[in-house]
């Protein structure tokens, strides 16, 4: 089965969350699997720099408002998977995030530059953009890569079915109707069945809507999107394909998050030598300027900065946990009034509370290492990766009961105890979590090592669920009429 994976972001080449992890290690799983698995990326700056082996495959020439467009063939580094690259580099050869730039705004031609990716992808599905390759399914990945499905059922090419994945539903690549033109799509699906929204344009509903299936990254969010609490306005479209939407569980890539072989940190460890977890928290408390002593709870944030991660509640429980003796380490990037936040914290509280405002890999493997706890209170969690970070490492998820979050983390009072799990979104409810934690600690420490080891032993790889798209392809491809049709309804 020949897979197409769509995408704009990848580790380790570009990355602005978990989006760029997945669609590096489920390819990668993917092919070990022994599918025949390429992947389709924007021509960003980091992407053209780091590939590996490019050559042409057609001059698309001038489109979506750019006068050279170019498809390259390339590797991925370190996986060596195949990666077509979309060269255009009045669209895509710009410093700034796939988004928009350091400021934090949007490109302003993000319809261009996303439509462009989609149609590219159809092509290579329908065997006029390389003629040496063509997919039978085409994965795609959030609303960048949705428009894929829309062209792909616009133009049946053969046996080619489109799978969409939602990684996010607040993303939905919202824009004015009136720029509809510039999408290159038959204007029959500008209306509320297809990608019209409220007035809007809507890339997300390309997926949701023509896609031969629809994914999301966990059960339990594959279940909250078909609620107006989670929905963002789309649980209809979620709920009206009811049948055709599954939560698959995230993975772990197990080699690039493991312990026993981590080269970014002071100390290796693993079940069977536990004591470098100690020399990793020594070693963060000194790096950070933090008090070095046994007895505070290391407590760890990774993460975007965004109203969807509730930091907000862990800046209003901070006075009462710091008053606690928790010790805590955030890292992150986003939001500015966070930010501010933040910083302030680490003002008012020196040496209990570390602030690294900015993006830096190697920190996060060092930062989860030397952490006791990993506290990720979202709002809402797609799948989250973090908590599974921590679970890998020994450090005790704290985690509010939503999406991914809720399906991988199980609380200190049950019989597969991992973690701390809480359920309103208050300080308060957080709070009392993280010093239930403390507590257990320094209180229980066999206990603790229990659930530490419970989490370090379980399978958080992604060959299961890697297996479990494939399957999902299999399903799409056979007795399938295709989506508006009654069949599979
Ligand atoms: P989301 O995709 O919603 O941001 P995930 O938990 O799925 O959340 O993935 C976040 C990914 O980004 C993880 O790999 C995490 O380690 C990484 N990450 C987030 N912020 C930072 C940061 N400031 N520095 C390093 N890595 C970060
Ligand atoms: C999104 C979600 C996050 C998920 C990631 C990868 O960014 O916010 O929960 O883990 O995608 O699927």
């Amino acid at each position: 089965m020949r897979v197409l994976h769509v995408a704009a972001e990848v580790f380790p080449l570009v990355k602005t969350g978990g989006l760029a992890d997945v669609v590096a290690a489920l390819p990668a799983a993917q092919a070990q699997q022994g599918a025949e698995v390429r992947m389709l990326l924007p021509g960003l700056p980091s992407v053209m720099d780091g590939v590996q082996h490019a050559r042409p495959v057609i001059d698309i020439g001038s489109c979506f408002g750019a006068l050279r467009v170019r498809l390259l063939l390339a590797r991925m580094p370190g996986t060596a998977l195949p990666v077509y690259v979309l060269d255009a580099p009045y669209l895509y050869r710009r410093a700034g995030s796939p988004y928009g730039n350091h400021a934090g705004e949007e490109w302003p031609d993000n319809l261009q530059r996303f439509a462009l990716l989609g149609w590219v992808a159809a092509h290579l599905a329908a065997d006029d953009a390389d003629l040496r390759w063509r997919a039978d399914i085409v994965h795609a990945h959030d609303w960048h890569a949705a428009l894929a499905c829309a062209h792909v059922a616009d133009h049946p090419a053969g046996e080619v079915r489109s799978v969409f994945t939602i990684h996010n539903m607040a993303f939905q690549g919202l824009f004015p109707l009136h720029d509809w033109p510039l999408l290159g799509l038959a204007s029959r699906h500008m209306s509320p069945a297809g990608l019209e929204f409220h007035g809007q344009l809507s890339f997300m509903k390309a997926g949701l809507q023509y896609a031969h299936r629809i994914t999301t990254v966990s059960p339990t969010y594959a279940r909250e999107i078909a609620t107006p609490e989670f929905g963002f306005g789309l649980d209809g479209a979620i709920r009206s394909r009811a049948g055709e939407v599954v939560g698959i569980l995230n993975g772990v890539d197990a080699e690039l998050w493991n312990p026993a072989t981590d080269a970014a940190i002071p100390e290796r460890y693993d079940l069977k030598r536990p004591q470098g977890k100690t020399t990793c928290r020594r070693a963060l408390q000194a790096e950070l300027g933090l008090a070095v002593d046994e007895k505070s709870l290391v407590l760890a944030v990774i993460s975007r900065l965004s109203a969807q991660k509730g930091l907000d509640l862990l800046l209003a429980a901070l006075p009462q946990l710091v008053a606690a003796g928790v010790q805590l380490v955030v890292q992150g990037g986003g939001d500015a009034s966070l930010e501010a936040a933040f910083r302030m914290a680490q003002e008012v509280h020196p040496g209990r509370v570390h602030v690294h405002i900015g993006y830096d890999e190697a920190r996060a493997h060092r930062i989860i290492a030397g952490a006791d706890a990993i506290a990720v209170p979202s709002r809402f969690e797609p799948c989250g990766l973090t908590q599974m970070y921590g679970l890998r490492y020994g450090t005790l998820p704290i985690v509010r009961r939503v999406g991914g979050l809720a399906d991988t983390v199980h609380d200190a009072a049950t019989a597969l105890g991992n973690g701390f799990v809480f359920d309103e979104a208050t300080p308060t409810a957080l709070a009392s979590a993280v010093q239930r934690a403390a507590r257990l600690r320094a209180t229980e420490p066999q206990a603790w090592t229990l659930m530490q080891e419970r989490g370090m032993a379980a399978d958080l790889a992604w060959a299961g669920s890697a297996r479990r798209y494939l399957q999902l392809y299999q399903e799409a491809a056979g007795g399938l009429a295709g989506p508006g049709s009654e069949v599979g309804r």
